[in-house]
């Protein structure tokens, strides 16, 4: 107890007497030290600066740094330890170690809190001295023009007359100016000014070291360009700029050596000249740029908002509070602004975010456009992704931001234009407001008593009808923010078949269901210019989608009668597969009577666009013909033997083979498709559908299939590819003349005379005639005699 009322006693009668025993000296030797507890300090010759120890906020935290002696009002120049505080004064000093170096240290720690850090010092002859500039030295007691160290050349947030403000052209080392945090804590802030790495001869002020928000211009002669402040101070101040093999800088003097000048960056991101001209006048502020604080970037922080007010410039939107509560005091908004509820979008069980309104504000630069989308269509797309933090729209567009908002400023005069913008907010801020509904739910109460049941109906209906709604928009999404890039990546890459199958038995597909009105803004409005060509059941569609994204869209026409079954079918079966051979359903849409698949878009179209057309032959190369055969096989392998069910395809065509950009076949239309049991190995069906000259001949004649009748259509299509010549152009009646005049060559020995000529003679012609021998065993007559595709091997 006594010791404890006893110490800060001390230090109290200690501080009255540093007036009388504070070393008169600018200079500190080996052996002497600067005690924090004792209040000593050195000052310079002529008085004008003081070293020594400073405190600043609570608890204080105590410095080491360099402060104008005479001027009204405590002005720091310098601060050694602005990183590293120290916060015990009785036992803090600065002192010379062993080796010569300058060293801050606090009690018993052996590491200093600051130092000169220099090697190979002349340990026993250094000594350090406070100039009258304000520069402090570390030099050589024998030889005083010999200096190691200058505080100069480690500058805080200021810059004095005579300090070099630039960078080593070696080492490219900034000599730079970082603002304080706030007024009470010196360590480094989030603003700084340098000189610009990309040699321009010009300073900037940059955020977070890294974000340019203002440029001096560069140096002309006097001044720099953008710059006229400086040089109306050109009779009083000598700027100049120096740029050669070792370093460049700008350095400046006053012509009146007993006035003073310094630049300061301020916690606010300004720099500031301030002038002091005679002993009458303070200091007072010459110019600041930015101008105005609403130029200086991220001032109030993650979701501030600045709004013209100097002295209370920022403020935090509806829902959110200061990140500290020094903010407000202090004017620091580096740390911006907190949610007071997270955001509930992970997870599916709470209530749905909602949008706060901010008007009249300049919107924050780093938003992603979505070109074709409206206010509804905005708010949505920013609700559906959880990454979304806010939007804005005009009439051209919308925007959306993600992450963080920085530079939101609400306008309040003229000048600049605003627009509203939509902040993401959790439920729970909603309840705020609760307070006022009880009062409108006890008037609605009172009204209701008082106009009896018919207000009553009224109200039940209108809440019905918003139940309603509701339970639409949970179960159709809108594709227009979809994205299916992930699901496509993941087949794609899946090379092996077997993995596929085993995947797919894990995780059932669920079919994304769409909404009507997006496909249809997806399509433009299934507009004509986006039709890619006429199925069997309908037209088919481009799309796109937000992020680019294309798919094609198939509608199944009213009118075909077919195409009920048909929807049914390939929705079911071929939600369930997935290869890279397949092309892949992305999802459907069902709204009245209208039914529509989405699919995966295919931009080289179908191989019989290229195979049958003389000049678009001509891209298919053998190496081509090849990938592609050997992919149908693929696709076709997978669908009889590795995917959950044994599916005959029944209509394996050239025009059922999409390619994709990069030439890889995926066999499609599944209208027709037929799951089998796996021990069944023929159906019969009465209703024959199919395309002649495909179709095998126990199917086309009696209704019998199998998995070898996509042999049978495999077979044909391996003869096309080779030849380049359509099957059913040669198909008179029961003679199925390309393959006969097939088999008659390969009986022959001739087969070479059947591949296509356009596009000369393959390099691997033993190849080739392995893929005709093939196509012949697969179109035997018997369906017993053709190979299943598992013993089809492809040759490489
Ligand atoms: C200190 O100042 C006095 C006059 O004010 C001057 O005579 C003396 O040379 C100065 N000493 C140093 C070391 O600059
Ligand atoms: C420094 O001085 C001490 C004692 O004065 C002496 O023992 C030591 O050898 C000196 N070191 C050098 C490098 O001169
Ligand atoms: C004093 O130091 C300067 C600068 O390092 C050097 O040029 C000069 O030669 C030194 N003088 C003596 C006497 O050592
Ligand atoms: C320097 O130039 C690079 C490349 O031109 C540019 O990306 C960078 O923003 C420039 N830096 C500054 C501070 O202007
Ligand atoms: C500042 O920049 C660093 C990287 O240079 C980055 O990690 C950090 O997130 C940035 N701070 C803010 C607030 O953006
Ligand atoms: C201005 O400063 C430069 C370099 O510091 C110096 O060479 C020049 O003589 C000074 N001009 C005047 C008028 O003092
Ligand atoms: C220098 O400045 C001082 C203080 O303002 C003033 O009294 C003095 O006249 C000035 N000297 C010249 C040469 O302008
Ligand atoms: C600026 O903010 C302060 C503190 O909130 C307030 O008292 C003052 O009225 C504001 N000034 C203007 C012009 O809005
Ligand atoms: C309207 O929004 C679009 C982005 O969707 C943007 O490119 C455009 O600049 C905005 N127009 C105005 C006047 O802000
Ligand atoms: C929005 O700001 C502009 C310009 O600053 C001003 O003229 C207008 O009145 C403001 N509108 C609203 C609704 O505050």
């Amino acid at each position: 107890m006594g010791i404890n009322t006893a110490k800060p006693f001390l230090f109290f009668v200690l501080l009255l007497l540093r007036a009388y025993f504070s070393i008169a000296v600018d200079t500190l030797s080996k052996g002497q030290s600067l005690s924090a507890m004792n209040t000593d300090s050195i000052s310079s010759n002529g008085s004008i600066f003081e070293l020594g120890f400073f405190k600043r906020g609570t608890p204080p935290k105590f410095y080491l740094g360099i402060w104008f002696k005479r001027l009204v009002g405590e002005r720091i120049v310098w601060i050694a330890n602005k990183e590293k505080h120290l916060s015990d004064p009785s036992s803090s000093r600065l002192e010379f170690s062993e080796d010569g170096n300058l060293v801050l240290l606090e009690g018993s720690y052996k590491m200093p809190f600051w130092s000169t850090n220099l090697q190979n010092l002349p340990s026993n002859s250094t000594e350090a001295v406070l100039r009258d500039d304000g520069n402090f030295v570390l030099r050589d007691r024998s030889n005083v023009s010999a200096i190691f160290w200058e505080s100069f050349n480690h500058p805080t947030n200021t810059w004095r007359p005579g300090a070099k403000l630039g960078m080593d052209k070696a080492g490219k080392v900034p000599k730079q100016l970082i603002s304080w945090k706030n007024s009470e804590n010196p360590s480094p802030g989030v603003f700084s000014l340098r000189l610009d790495p990309n040699e321009s001869n010009q300073f900037i002020l940059e955020w977070n070291r890294s974000q340019v928000y203002w440029r001096s211009g560069v140096w002309k002669g006097k001044s720099f360009n953008s710059f006229p402040e400086m040089r109306g101070l050109n009779h009083i101040c000598n700027f100049s700029f120096v740029s050669n093999e070792k370093e460049t800088y700008s350095t400046y003097s006053l012509y009146n050596t007993s006035r003073m000048s310094q630049f300061l960056i301020t916690s606010n991101g300004q720099i500031q000249q301030y002038m002091w001209l005679s002993s009458a006048e303070p200091w007072f502020l010459f110019w600041a740029q930015p101008n105005s604080l609403s130029d200086v970037y991220a001032l109030c922080g993650p979701f501030g908002i600045y709004h013209d007010n100097t002295s209370h410039p920022c403020d935090c939107p509806k829902g959110f509070e200061p990140f500290s509560d020094t903010q407000t005091r202090l004017n620091d908004w580096s740390g911006g602004c907190l949610r007071r509820h997270p955001l509930q979008c992970e997870n599916r069980n709470a209530k749905k975010d909602w949008f706060q309104k901010i008007p009249n504000t300049t919107l924050p630069i780093n938003w992603k456009a979505y070109s074709t989308v409206g206010a509804r269509r905005c708010e949505l797309a920013c609700i559906n992704s959880c990454s979304c933090i806010a939007y804005a729209h005009n009439n051209s567009g919308c925007m959306i931001w993600e992450g963080t908002l920085l530079n939101l400023q609400r306008l309040s005069d003229g000048g600049k234009v605003g627009q509203d913008i939509y902040l993401r907010l959790a439920a729970d801020e909603r309840q705020n407001t609760k307070g006022n509904k009880w009062i409108v739910w006890v008037i609605v109460a009172v009204l209701v008593l008082a106009t009896g049941p018919l207000l009553c109906l009224f109200l039940c209906f209108s809440s019905k009808r918003k139940l309603k709604r509701r339970g639409e928009e949970a179960s159709s999404n809108d594709i227009l923010l979809y994205d299916f890039s992930t699901e496509l990546q993941a087949i794609n890459d899946a090379t092996n078949t077997r993995d596929n199958a085993k995947k797919k038995g894990k995780k059932d597909a669920e079919l994304p269901l769409f909404s009507y009105e997006s496909v249809s803004a997806a399509t433009n409005n299934f507009s004509t210019a986006n039709k890619l060509g006429e199925g069997g059941f309908g037209p088919v569609y481009k799309g796109k989608l937000l992020k680019g994204q294309e798919i094609a869209v198939k509608m199944l026409s009213k009118r075909s009668g077919q195409g009920l079954e048909e929807f049914r079918n390939e929705t079911i079966l071929i939600a369930k597969l997935q290869h890279r051979n397949l092309v892949r359903l992305l999802g459907c849409c069902v709204e009245g009577d209208e039914k529509i698949l989405i699919y995966e878009y295919m931009s080289n179209k179908s191989l019989d666009f290229y195979l049958f057309d003389p000049t678009m032959k001509r891209m298919l190369d053998w190496k081509t013909r090849i990938h592609i055969m050997e992919g149908i096989a693929q696709g076709l392998l997978y669908l009889h033997q590795y995917s959950r069910f044994r599916i005959i395809h029944r209509d394996l065509k050239p025009s059922n083979i999409l390619l994709d950009s990069e030439m890889n076949p995926k066999i499609s239309d599944f209208g027709m498709a037929r799951i089998v049991g796996d021990n069944e190995t023929q159906s019969k069906t009465n209703r024959i559908v199919g395309t002649y000259g495909y179709m095998s001949p126990e199917y086309a004649l009696r209704g019998l299939y199998s998995v070898k009748s996509d042999v049978f259509s495999f077979g044909v299509l391996l003869l096309e590819i080779v030849s380049g010549k359509k099957n059913t152009c040669f198909y008179n009646n029961e003679s199925l003349y390309l393959l006969s005049h097939a088999w008659e060559l390969w009986r022959d020995g001739r087969s070479l005379e059947l591949m296509d000529s356009t596009i000369g003679y393959p390099s691997c012609t033993s190849i080739m005639v392995r893929y005709i021998n093939i196509g012949l065993l697969c179109v035997q007559k018997s369906p017993s005699d053709r190979p299943t595709m598992h013993d089809v091997k492809i040759p490489q």
